[in-house]
């Protein structure tokens, strides 16, 4: 494994593919990887039980993320509303940066990772599909999961939080000049995969880090 930083940063709306693209990614790779809405849904989970979304950001401990209510579309849409919050992004500022700069590199996925956490990543991707597609898959995850909802209900939750993430001062989500735009919204999640590896591996080429695990 290589120590040099490598990070790769992927940012884009809900229920795009930036998960499975971040978590595929860092497997082929050997890179670690943070998902970096689970600390916006750890706070808004908190936020949903009474506490302050502040003091709640600063307190945040790794257990938290460990919660198993964090998926819920309750808790993502008390997420958007926490996030748009300047003390709870500058609360959380830190440890992403580190992680993004550890030892053996890095994937990160969120919505300002490649604008605000990590402008200096040596790979940068925007992960989007058109919001009929993404309500569409979160729709099937949700049922899957069990919530019982509409796909109405999905898609004006979806549009809610994609405009709360893309109209907030505090680091909106939009893609960095420098992102590659991988949309996925007529691509196979093999097809994605594959795509997003090629951009990594050719940014490791270019450094001369290893592209084989
Ligand atoms: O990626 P997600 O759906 O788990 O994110 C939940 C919410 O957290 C999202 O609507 C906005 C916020 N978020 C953010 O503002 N910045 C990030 N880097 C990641 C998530």
């Amino acid at each position: 494994m290589s120590t040099a930083p490598f990070t790769v940063a992927i940012d884009g709306p809900a229920a795009a593919g930036k998960g499975t693209v971040s978590r595929a990614l860092a497997q082929r790779f050997g890179l670690a990887h943070l998902d970096t809405g689970l600390l916006y849904r750890a706070v808004g989970a908190q936020t949903l039980d009474g506490a302050d979304p502040i003091k709640a950001a600063r307190a945040l401990v790794p257990d938290a993320l460990e919660r198993d209510d964090l998926r819920t579309a309750q808790v993502a849409q008390a997420a958007s509303k926490v996030a748009v919050m300047p003390e709870v992004r500058a609360a959380l500022l830190d440890f992403q940066r580190a992680f993004a700069r550890r030892a053996g590199g890095a994937v990160l996925d969120g919505r300002d990772i490649c604008t605000v956490i990590c402008p200096q990543a040596e790979a940068k991707l925007f992960v989007t599909a058109s919001d009929t597609v993404r309500a569409a898959r979160r729709h099937a995850e949700l049922l899957a999961r069990g919530d019982d909802t509409t796909l109405e209900t999905v898609l004006r939750d979806v549009r809610a939080r994609d405009a709360r993430d893309a109209e907030r001062a505090a680091a909106p989500m939009r893609p960095a000049d420098d992102a590659h735009v991988l949309d996925t919204s007529d691509m196979s999640i093999t097809d994605a995969v594959a795509a997003a590896i090629d951009i990594v591996a050719q940014a490791r080429a270019a450094r001369g880090l290893p592209v084989e695990r």
